[in-house]
């Protein structure tokens, strides 16, 4: 790569969900994510109809879960953001841990901040091409800094 060519760091999108937010994790949780060297690409709190957070977890509409996973997702406001960074989709899974938070790492923010593999604190993309359609459901051009 020449020299002067601005190396593209890739990017991940964010949710604190709505468990972590109404127990007041939220500082908590972003100053983790800051610290481990993620840059905040956007940002905002907000909340999501049931209507909209069926349609964000469309791909689990034939799960078992989906209904409680929208009712839960719907239930009060979280926090969205996109997040840059080399490697960003997988590291930024690596610091959230594993789904069922009983099966994350220790010092993981599911591990810190979940109660339960349903109610799990946070969202992370699990590809670069679902972390673009992700952001660009919540943030538009202009919110991208
Ligand atoms: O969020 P992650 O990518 O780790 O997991 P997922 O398999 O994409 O599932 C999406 C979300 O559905 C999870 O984060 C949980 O909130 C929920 N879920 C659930 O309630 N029960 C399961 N057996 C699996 C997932
Ligand atoms: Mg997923």
């Amino acid at each position: 790569m020449p020299a002067k060519q601005k190396r593209m760091s890739n990017r991940t999108f964010t949710m604190i969900k709505p468990d972590a937010f109404a127990n007041g994790h939220s500082g908590a949780i972003l100053d983790i994510i800051i610290k481990a060297g993620f840059r905040l690409v956007a940002l905002k709190m907000t909340s999501l109809s049931e209507a909209k957070a069926g349609e964000f977890y469309a791909v689990h509409r034939a799960r078992p879960f989906y209904g409680e996973l929208v009712e839960f997702m719907s239930r009060g406001p979280i926090i969205a953001a996109i997040l840059e960074k080399d490697n960003a989709v997988a590291d930024f899974r690596k610091l959230i841990g594993a789904t069922d938070p009983a099966k994350a790492d220790p010092g993981t923010i599911r591990k810190l901040f979940a109660a339960s593999l349903g109610e799990n604190a946070i969202h992370g993309s699990d590809s670069d091409e679902n972390a673009l359609i992700e952001g660009d459901f919540f943030f538009s051009g202009l919110e991208k800094v």
